[in-house]
C-alpha cells in the first residue's frame, strides 16, 4: 500500500503519515468508551496502565500528541525559570515551536551531539547546580531515542545508564523523548523496561511507526502524572470518549511493534540508493546530505517519491507501515536515478 495524495506516489516524508488499517479501524469501532475527563473511559485506562507497566513506571497519561506528552513530561520535572539540557537537534528544542518556554517557562541549553547521541562529558560540563540568584539551575537532562533529525539514531544503553547515575548524583531528572522508542527496542532487543529505568519521565508515541492515527503518552510517577493530568486539562486537551483512539493504540501495541524490523530493512535499502552507508542506518530514518535539499526534494517529487528537507542541505527519508517492500524497491530505483 502507498500513501500520499496520488495513489502511485511513495510517501517517505514521515512515519506519521500512516493511515489506520482495516483491523485497527474495526478495533476502534468496538472500543468501550466513557468520559475520560471523569476518568471513566475503560479503554484509555487500559492503555495507560499497559504502557506504564511496559516501561516499569507507576502511571501514564494519554495525550493527543507527542509534543504535548513532551511538554507535560518536561514540566513535571522542570519548574518555570529552570532549564533542561538537550541535544541541539532534539525535537523538544527544534520542533515544538518553543512550547517549553512559551507555555512552561522552561529554558534550554543544548549540546551538539555526534549524530544526536548523548554526550555525557559535555553534559557534565553544561550542568549548572543551583547556586542561588546567579545562574539558571539545571533541573533535567533530556535525551531523544531514537533521534529523529539525526537519522533514527539509537542511544547506547550504557550511555543512558551513565546519564541516570550522573543525574541522580547531582539531583537532576532525566526526560526521555521516546516518540520512536519502539524502533530502538526492536533494533537492539533492549526491553522497554530498561529504557524506562533510566528516565524519571518519558513521552512515547503511538502515531509514528506504530501506525495509530493519533495518540501519545506521558509516563512517570503517580505524582508526576497527576500533575500532568491537571496541566493537560488547563491546556484544553482533556478528552472525552477517547477510547476509540486508545483502542487504535492498543491494537498497534499488539500488532505493529515487531514489524518495525521491516521498516528498518527498507530504510537500509533506501540508504544504499541515496549513497548513505546502510551500516549507519539504525532504524527507519535515513538522512542524506545534498548541496541543495529543496531542489532534490522537488526532483524526487516529480519522479513520484516524497521526501523532506530537514535543513538547507539535509534530506530525510522515513519508512513506515504504509511503505511495502515493493514500494521501497521502487523508491530506491527512482532515487538512485536522480
Ligand atoms: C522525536 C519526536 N518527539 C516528539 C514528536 C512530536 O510528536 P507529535 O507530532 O505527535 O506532536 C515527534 C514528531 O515527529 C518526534 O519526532
Amino acid at each position: 500500500m502507498t500513501s500520499g495524495i496520488i495513489a502511485s506516489v511513495i510517501d517517505l516524508r514521515s512515519d506519521t503519515l500512516t493511515r489506520p488499517t482495516e483491523t485497527m479501524r474495526a478495533a476502534m469501532a468496538r472500543a468501550e468508551v466513557g468520559d475520560d475527563v471523569y476518568g471513566e473511559d475503560p479503554t484509555v485506562r487500559l492503555l495507560e496502565e499497559r504502557v506504564a507497566d511496559l516501561f516499569g513506571h507507576e502511571a501514564a497519561l494519554f495525550t493527543p500528541t507527542g509534543s504535548l506528552a513532551n511538554v507535560l513530561a518536561v514540566a513535571a520535572v522542570v519548574a518555570p525559570g529552570q532549564e533542561v539540557l538537550c541535544d541541539a537537534q532534539a525535537h523538544i528544542a527544534r520542533a515544538e515551536l518553543g512550547a517549553h518556554g512559551a507555555v512552561s517557562g522552561v529554558t534550554m541549553r543544548t549540546w551538539l551531539g555526534e549524530r544526536g547521541r548523548l554526550d555525557l562529558p559535555v553534559v557534565r560540563r553544561l550542568f549548572a547546580p543551583d547556586l542561588g540568584p546567579f545562574f539558571v539551575p539545571t533541573a533535567a537532562i533530556s535525551v531523544e531515542n531514537t533521534h529523529n533529525f539525526a537519522g533514527g539514531t539509537v542511544q547506547d544503553l550504557a550511555d543512558l545508564r551513565d546519564l541516570r547515575e550522573f543525574a541522580t548524583g547531582v539531583g537532576a531528572a532525566v526526560h526521555l523523548d521516546g516518540a520512536r522508542i519502539w524502533n530502538a527496542h526492536v533494533a537492539t532487543g533492549t526491553p522497554l523496561r530498561e529504557y524506562g529505568a533510566v528516565a524519571d519521565v518519558l513521552a512515547v508515541c503511538l502515531s509514528k511507526g506504530l501506525g495509530a492515527p493519533v495518540g501519545s503518552l506521558m509516563i512517570g510517577s503517580a505524582d508526576a502524572v497527576a500533575q500532568a493530568r491537571v496541566r493537560r486539562k488547563r491546556l484544553g486537551a482533556g478528552m472525552r470518549q477517547v477510547g476509540i483512539l486508545a483502542a487504535a493504540g492498543l491494537h498497534a501495541l499488539d500488532h505493529h511493534v515487531e514489524r518495525l524490523a521491516e521498516d528498518h530493512a527498507h530504510a537500509r535499502l533506501l540508504a544504499e540508493a541515496v549513497g548513505t552507508d546502510p551500516a549507519t542506518v539504525e532504524t527507519n530514518i535515513v538522512v542524506t546530505e545534498r548541496s541543495d535539499a529543496a531542489a532534490y526534494v522537488a526532483a524526487a517529487r516529480d519522479a513520484g517519491v516524497l521526501v523532506s528537507a530537514v535543513g538547507p542541505t539535509t534530506v530525510r527519508l522515513v519508512t513506515h507501515l504504509d511503505v511495502s517492500r515493493a514500494d521501497a524497491e521502487r523508491a530506491a530505483r527512482v532515487l538512485a536515478g536522480l
